[in-house]
């Protein structure tokens, strides 16, 4: 089957890195928002990105146009109905992502393939809410969606082979390598990266080391590109700790259980880099300083 048109909910951090990348590997693309104002926001933050390409010189004025061209914000859920493939990057709740697929299962020709962005709801309860499951599978990103080149393609017991074939197939058309995951919580990345960040939390109840000396520790000692804290605070606090619940819930094992710190801190509302305050004080961005916890 020939993609020709991808479809894309939720133009957020992860959606619109979605399209992005989607509309720069040529496809064109339709990416909706529930308001006219979320879909502003979200082109907006992509013409910025393309922008800055143009700037570093990696990419030509006219190509930025070709790429902008090429995608369309919609307000309305219908206007996906020609869609080969849509892929979700909604909020992070069972309930809005199966009432969407239902939605869109009654939308979209039976040869449109879903996939879902979630990084730790199963894919198979999602697809459940379809006729579909098998064209149905996760396909995961990661932030920042433009830059980082990963995709996880997550397959469930129901997923047809050649579907999931064809997914693999898309993800590296959209730049990414793509990696074979099961269905289960996590899948491969925050398997391994979740119960690291919590340890690193628990580090720090523990009083093994500040905030800074532990950041510099995996920063300098193991080549991470970012410590522990500056990680947690740039994926958010809420939305860790919310994974984590999630994984716990699947695996009822302590190295997914979130430490009272976070807890702490979500219900504080500090959420990490978007709300200002996480384990760093964002008031001046170029210099976030520790919090004293
Ligand atoms: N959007 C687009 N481009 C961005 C960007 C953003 N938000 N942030 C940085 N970049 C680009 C910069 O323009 C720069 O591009 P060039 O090399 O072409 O100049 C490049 O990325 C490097 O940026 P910087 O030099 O400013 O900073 P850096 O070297 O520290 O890199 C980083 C920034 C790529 C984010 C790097 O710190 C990194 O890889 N961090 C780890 C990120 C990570 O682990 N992400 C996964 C999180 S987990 C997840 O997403 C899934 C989940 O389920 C929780």
């Amino acid at each position: 089957m020939a993609i020709h048109k991808v479809g894309v909910v939720g133009c957020g951090l992860m959606g619109s890195g979605i399209a992005q990348v989607s509309a720069q590997a040529g496809f064109p693309t339709v990416v909706r928002e529930v308001s006219s104002e979320l879909v502003d926001k979200g082109l907006k933050g992509i013409e910025k990105n393309l922008s800055r390409l143009v700037e570093k010189g990696s990419l030509t004025e006219a190509a930025k146009n070709e790429i902008r061209g090429r995608l369309t914000g919609v307000t309305s859920i219908s206007e996906l109905k020609d869609c080969d493939v849509v892929i979700e990057a909604i909020i992070e709740q069972l309930p809005a992502k199966r009432e969407l697929f239902t939605e869109l299962d009654k939308l979209c020709p039976p040869h449109t393939i879903f996939a879902s962005n979630t990084s730790s709801l199963t894919i198979t309860e999602i697809a459940a809410a379809t006729k579909r499951p098998q064209r149905f599978v996760g396909l995961h990103f990661f932030n920042p969606v433009p830059i980082m080149k990963l995709v996880e393609v997550v397959r469930t017991i129901a997923t047809d082979p050649a579907v999931y074939e064809e997914m693999i197939a898309f993800g590296a058309k959209l730049g990414k390598t793509p990696v074979h995951a099961n269905d289960s919580g996590g899948f491969i990345v925050n398997r391994l990266l979740v119960p690291y960040l919590l340890d690193a939390i628990r580090a720090l109840e523990e009083g093994v080391g500040s905030v800074v000396d532990i950041d510099n520790s995996m920063k300098l000692g193991c080549g991470y590109p970012m410590g522990p804290f500056t990680l947690l605070d740039f994926v958010g606090l809420d939305t860790t700790y919310y994974i984590a619940q999630i994984m716990f819930d699947e695996f009822k094992e302590k190295r997914f259980a979130a430490p009272p710190l976070l807890k702490r801190m979500v219900l504080a509302g500090w959420h990490g880099k978007k709300s200002g305050r996480g384990f760093y004080d964002y008031s001046d961005p170029a210099n976030p300083k520790p919090m004293s916890l």
